[in-house]
């Protein structure tokens, strides 16, 4: 396979001392890690209009100081060269890895493939802008001449966690009279309620899906189809359906014009793609001005990525801190906890990336990883967490690293609900760290029966990302350029390709011949394991199918 050739991890000089190093950690609590002079500003970074503190996770200066070696030994700053490079560094498809490409000002050369792919980006953007400016001003109407209110935005993965957890994020920018919906599981019930209460002639579907085969949005596309024409009659589908995706053929094999296609490229993965036109459906609620903004947020990350040392590099630290709690220290989940509602579906589009990029087996080479890959990332917003699950956060059994977000400001103040948020979130960071112990406990008169239920032994480690200022569509930009980068690192040292995503291919397959048995008009030949057949006879029966 030719491109990108990894070092072995666990080959590198600066992981054996790394190895010693965490030993020499055992036995230096939090609590007494935090009394070092010099620390708090150590482990504090500054830019980007955020501040990364450092400060509760398990390490010192000399830690960071051994993972930037090992970044370097492992080829971190080359890799991250050869990505803006436009190589193929995404070895196992063949491909290039140019998200940076796509919130590139004009004026920048990208070139891959002896092609410079910025004016191809601005191109579309241009058009997605146009599109968006006439639907919202009223100027492109549905079918029956009445403007546009709703969108449906069909599309499952990449074409569908970025734009929704986006939009969500960004309602305080969206138009209020404008309804942004989102389907993507191919439960029917995700449909239906999407389309509950919506009048089809005022309705945009746009349909989402790089490839433009996935079973779920191929699906949920044709009912949606039938719903709008069933309604209007075929004409709507030209003023009322638009795609976007890298595959024109399919998408006017489906029936839906060329023209109204927007494309992106194969250099695009899907879960690095809600800045291209798979956030179609976010510009056309926030406008295209404000998706502007968040372009620029993004951007300012690739620049700092590419720019900044790898010792002061905000994303580079944020993987080389994952690789360190995963990989040296073995802790194998990662909490990831917004103080703020309106990152709810934050974590979730965050599980994709983190978890469909590097959740590998084997090195770019095909051979087995000795090290342990992606963490399980997993979170909620806080305060929430907090009633549900931050029990077993500071008492649980399983040491869960967290990462904090907050901002120093709300979108819209309420009396002093914004104060509560950030108190909550700077107190759980330090019950993590510090805990409560027996003596404190006796000390603050706790029942001799309690102590022992109630002490929280601490040493639990987080970080906290503060955000100057609220969270804004370049806010919000900057924050996931950062996650992407973070990814981006943890793969590099990790040896594997994190733009691929084989692994979900098989439950594909199989869903296929299932789907085929399910309903099949005979009952089908028991070819699968035992309970498997056992399950489809029962489901069968269950729907009135020969078994
Ligand atoms: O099943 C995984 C996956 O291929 C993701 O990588 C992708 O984001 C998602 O399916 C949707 O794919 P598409 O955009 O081609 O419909």
């Amino acid at each position: 396979m030719a491109g990108v050739e990894a070092t072995a991890l666990d080959r590198l000089a600066s992981w054996e001392a790394l190895q010693a190093h965490a030993r020499s950690l055992e036995s230096r609590p939090l609590a007494q890690l935090a009394q070092e002079p010099g620390r708090d500003q150590a482990l504090r970074l500054e830019a980007l209009g955020l501040v990364l503190d450092l400060n509760k996770q398990r390490v010192t200066e000399q830690t960071l100081a051994l993972l930037v070696e090992l970044a370097r030994e492992a080829g971190l700053p080359e890799r991250i060269a050869a990505m803006f490079a436009g190589e193929h560094i995404n070895p196992t498809e063949d491909r290039a890895v140019l998200h940076v490409a796509l919130r590139a000002p004009a004026d920048r050369v990208i070139v891959t493939g002896g092609r410079d792919v910025v004016p191809d980006v601005h191109a579309e953007l241009e058009r997605m802008t146009g599109f968006a400016q006439a639907v919202r001003s009223g100027a492109w109407t549905g079918s029956t001449g009445r403007p546009l209110r709703n969108i449906v935005n069909i599309g499952i993965g990449g074409s569908h966690l970025g734009p929704e957890m986006a939009a969500i994020a960004l309602a305080a920018y969206a138009r209020e009279d404008l309804t942004c919906r989102f389907v993507s599981n191919v439960d029917a019930a995700d449909l239906i309620s999407a389309l509950r209460g919506l009048d089809p002639a005022e309705t945009l579907v746009v349909v989402v899906s790089k490839t433009f085969s996935t079973l779920e949005t191929m699906r949920n596309a044709q009912a949606a189809r039938r719903w709008l024409t069933d309604a209007l009659g075929e004409e709507a589908v030209s003023r009322q359906m638009v795609a976007v995706s890298t595959d024109a053929d399919r998408v006017q094999a489906f029936g839906i014009d060329r023209q109204a296609m927007f494309g992106f490229w194969d250099w695009v993965g899907g879960r690095y793609s809600m800045d291209s036109a798979v956030g179609l459906a976010l510009m056309l609620a926030i406008g295209p001005e404000t998706f502007g903004e968040l372009l620029a947020g993004f951007h300012e990350v690739d620049e700092h990525l590419r720019t900044t040392p790898l010792e002061r590099n905000i994303p580079v630290l944020l993987g080389l801190i994952s690789v360190w709690n995963r990989s040296v220290l073995g802790l194998p989940t990662l909490a990831v906890l917004p103080y703020s509602a309106e990152l709810a579906r934050f974590p979730a589009y965050l599980q994709q990336l983190e978890m469909e990029s590097n959740g590998k087996r084997v090195m770019l080479d095909g051979t087995p990883v000795r090290w342990p890959t992606s963490p399980v990332l997993w979170g909620e917003p806080g305060t929430n967490g907090q009633h549900s699950f931050h029990q077993l956060l500071h008492q649980g059994t399983e040491i869960v690293p967290v990462e904090f977000l907050g901002f120093t400001q709300p979108i819209r103040e309420v009396g002093d609900h914004h104060d509560l948020l950030l108190a909550n979130m700077l107190a759980r960071a330090q019950a993590l760290a510090f805990g409560r112990s027996e003596q404190e406990l006796r000390a603050a008169g706790a029942p001799e029966g309690q102590v022992a239920h109630r002490v929280c032994p601490g040493d639990r480690p987080s970080l906290t990302i503060l955000i100057d200022g609220a969270l804004t569509p370049r806010a919000l930009g900057v924050l996931v350029a950062l996650y992407e980068h973070r990814v981006l690192t943890e793969g590099v040292l990790w040896g594997i390709d994190s733009f691929d995503q084989w692994g979900v291919e098989l439950g594909k397959v199989l869903a296929g011949t299932l789907a085929a048995d399910l309903t099949a008009d005979g009952a089908p030949a028991p070819v699968h394991d035992s309970a498997t057949n056992e399950l489809v006879r029962r489901i069968r029966a269950a729907r009135g199918r020969a078994v």
